[in-house]
């Protein structure tokens, strides 16, 4: 059988598993887990390990028919100046909860389009957080920046406030493909913004490429990929198209004939690798790279690699707030989400409390299967004595799956005495692998994949 059917046989084009930015997953969230919860752990952090803060900003000018990020469109700014009012009532609030002398390592601001902010509302929000959570010595400032809804104000107003990474977003820069997903992007506006970020002083650029949109074949992705390696980023974000118009309706308005077919899907994943490859960056997890002095490959280098709601990091602080609608806490007793709805969020804060709405008590049996997973998606190897080290004998647990891993994928996956390593030619087939380890994947599911 050739390569590419044997993947197929294993679930490669049809398993639909999650891309595990954290175990369990979002959809399983309780209700019963909300704000209380939120309350109760965020009073007990311990002050002297700095936290990271993930801050969400819902809004975006033009909403690009592709995309599946909770996001709302809007022409004018007041519904966004008055949800920089609710993250201050919100840090407000956390203010009064959170221990003193507690200190953020990281700050990361998402989307959405942060930077629909001006710079008014920049200076706003960033002092704000600072006032509540002051920032360590070392401390990281990443923002994600859409090319074409900023401006040298806008990036000198972040850099002021300590902005040192980044992320744009690029996609494609085929026009035919640019059409046909909604988002236009002349190379010329996204070479610019690259030049201003650099001169502001952003040290790591990272760019968001996207392979199975309508009209990708070889050549354009080609031609785009050469385009992308002239900007110089130092990090790339190869993400397959997630085509989901029943939850993102936005996505009607893309033609499902445009779309490429599965293998051409995998041909295009595979150019674009090898072409990083080429130029010199180093595969980090399962579609992600990095140039060599990049801390993301040196994270990668060192065990050091971490996968969070943002995809992979070098960041270690073992608790994220989530601040903003549907921001995803992660808190020594587990995860807990803000309201998913922006006017929810609004409602939540406005009456005074956090808004914490849904989420997970991590269990020890779901904080094992979590490194589990962890180590599958960032390093392709299950280390049982690590295992053994952090879980005991309760490390026990994962052997019978071990073992019935290594029996389905024997051929992708090599098993010894202390390790599972998943083979080259089975990282494709990583996330349904690590699906095996997820206590909320039916059996039935796991089993018809393969059969
Ligand atoms: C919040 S958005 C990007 C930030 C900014 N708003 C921009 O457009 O440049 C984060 C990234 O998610 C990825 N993304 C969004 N929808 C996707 C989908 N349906 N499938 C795969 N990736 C998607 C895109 O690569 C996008 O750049
Ligand atoms: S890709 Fe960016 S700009 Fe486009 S809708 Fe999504 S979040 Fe908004």
């Amino acid at each position: 059988m050739k390569q590419i059917d044997r993947l197929r046989s294993l679930g490669l084009f049809d398993a639909r598993v999650p891309r595990y930015t954290s175990y369990p997953t979002a959809p399983i969230f309780s209700p019963e887990v909300g704000a209380r919860h939120q309350t109760n752990a965020l009073a007990v952090l311990n002050p002297d390990e700095p936290v990271s803060v993930y801050l969400h900003i819902p809004f975006c000018e033009r909403l690009c028919w592709f995309c599946a990020c909770r996001t709302q469109g809007t022409k004018t700014l007041s519904p966004v100046e008055s949800y920089i009012g609710t993250l201050e009532q919100e840090l407000a609030l956390l203010k009064d909860i959170l221990p003193a002398g507690l200190r953020m390592g990281r700050m990361h601001w998402g989307g959405g389009t942060p930077t629909i902010l001006p710079p008014p509302l920049i200076h706003r929000l960033a002092q704000a957080v600072r006032a509540v959570i002051p920032p360590t010595e070392d401390h990281e400032f990443s923002v994600e920046i859409d090319p074409t809804m900023v401006d040298p104000d806008k990036i000198a107003a972040l850099a002021q406030e300590g902005m040192n990474r980044a992320s744009i977003g690029i996609q494609d820069f085929d026009p035919k493909v640019q059409q046909a997903i909604g988002r236009m992007q002349p190379f010329d506006v996204t070479r610019a913004c690259v030049e201003d970020l650099r001169a502001a002083g952003v040290h790591s650029l990272n760019a968001d490429l996207v392979y199975g949109l309508p009209h990708q074949g070889i050549a354009r992705m080609d031609d785009t990929i050469s385009k992308v390696l002239e900007l110089e980023p130092d990090r790339l974000a190869l993400f397959g198209y997630a085509h989901v118009p029943w939850v993102s309706k936005r996505q009607r308005l893309i033609d499902d004939e445009a779309l490429p077919k599965e293998v051409e899907r995998y041909e295009l994943a595979k150019l674009a690798a090898q072409r990083f490859k080429d130029a010199g960056f180093d595969a980090i997890g399962i579609d992600h790279f990095a140039r060599s002095g990049d801390t993301l490959a040196r994270a990668a280098r060192t065990g050091h690699l971490r996968r969070n709601f943002q995809g992979y990091t070098d960041d270690t602080c073992p608790t994220l707030i989530g601040l903003g609608a549907s921001s995803i806490s992660r808190l020594p007793l587990g995860y807990v989400q803000n309201a998913p709805a922006t006017a929810a969020y609004i409602q939540r804060i406005e009456s005074g409390t956090l808004a914490g709405s849904r989420g997970h008590v991590m269990t020890e049996e779901d904080l094992l299967r979590a490194r589990v997973i962890e180590m599958l998606m960032c390093d392709f190897r299950l280390n049982r004595p690590a295992l053994r080290q952090a879980f005991g004998d309760k490390s026990n647990i994962v052997d019978p799956l071990i073992a019935q891993v290594a029996t389905r994928f024997r051929d992708y996956v090599e098993l010894s005495e202390n390790y599972l390593d998943i083979a080259r030619a089975g990282r494709p087939l990583t996330r349904i692998i690590a699906s095996w380890f997820d206590a909320h994947v039916p059996d039935g599911v796991k089993y018809s994949q393969a059969s």
